[in-house]
């Protein structure tokens, strides 16, 4: 069965959202974090999500989409969190960046784009706990699944076993009860408008599964 983790990127009312996701049986809660820079939206600041802990008792697993990892992983590894990822296509010291994670005893991930070439993870798998496909281009919630992700997923999945590490591979955008047939390798799915634009959330993750 596969892991769900939620994102509340798209909730119209962040702490009402959170209580009703931590009322359901999600994995993790999946927290989007824009610098406006790495992409242009920007996402509330540090200082308001530290107090995520009051609505949710859920696993963080926290998606940096920001330009500098390193400045952002120490504040987030304060909070309930479980996998901290950051992306492949940022500048920093990628391993720096994944031995700072690992410092805290927390999990490490890397994100990937729809345009990069998924042989450019192979150098940092030894250092990784998940690996977060992109089946969109991230920036927003509610776009729809880029279907050249299936292929990747795939490729993906055949390179992890190869190496025989165990990575798990998550699946991060446009995620509905339709595109996840599309991700039958993958081992956790990130939703967010699926699950948080409906009335039911449980019925929305028991569909996913
Ligand atoms: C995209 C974000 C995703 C997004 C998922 O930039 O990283 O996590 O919120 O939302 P949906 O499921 O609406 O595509
Ligand atoms: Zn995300």
């Amino acid at each position: 069965m596969k892991k769900i983790s939620v994102s509340f990127l798209s909730s119209k009312n962040v702490p009402m959202d959170l209580r009703k996701i931590d009322e359901t049986d999600a994995d993790y809660v999946h927290v989007d974090v824009m610098d406006g820079k790495f992409v242009s939206n920007k996402t509330m600041p540090f200082s308001e999500m530290r107090h995520i802990h009051k609505y949710t008792s859920k696993r963080l697993e926290v998606h940096l989409m920001v330009k500098e990892p390193s400045k952002f992983i120490p504040l987030y590894a304060e909070l309930n969190t479980e996998y901290i990822i950051f992306h492949i296509e940022t500048e920093e010291d990628i391993i720096k960046n994944l031995e700072m994670i690992k410092s805290y005893s927390i999990k490490t991930g890397l994100a990937i784009n729809p345009e990069t070439p998924i042989k450019e993870l192979i150098p940092y798998l030894p250092y990784l706990d998940e690996v977060l496909v992109m089946s969109v281009v991230p920036g927003a919630g509610g776009q729809s699944f880029i279907m050249e992700s299936v292929e990747r997923i795939k490729e993906l999945r055949a390179l992890i076993d190869s190496y025989k590490f165990p990575i798990m591979i998550n699946v991060d955008g446009g995620i509905n009860n339709n595109t996840k047939d599309y991700c039958r390798e993958a081992d956790i799915l990130a939703a967010g408008s699926y699950v948080v634009l409906a009335a039911d959330f449980q019925e929305k993750i028991s569909s996913l599964r």
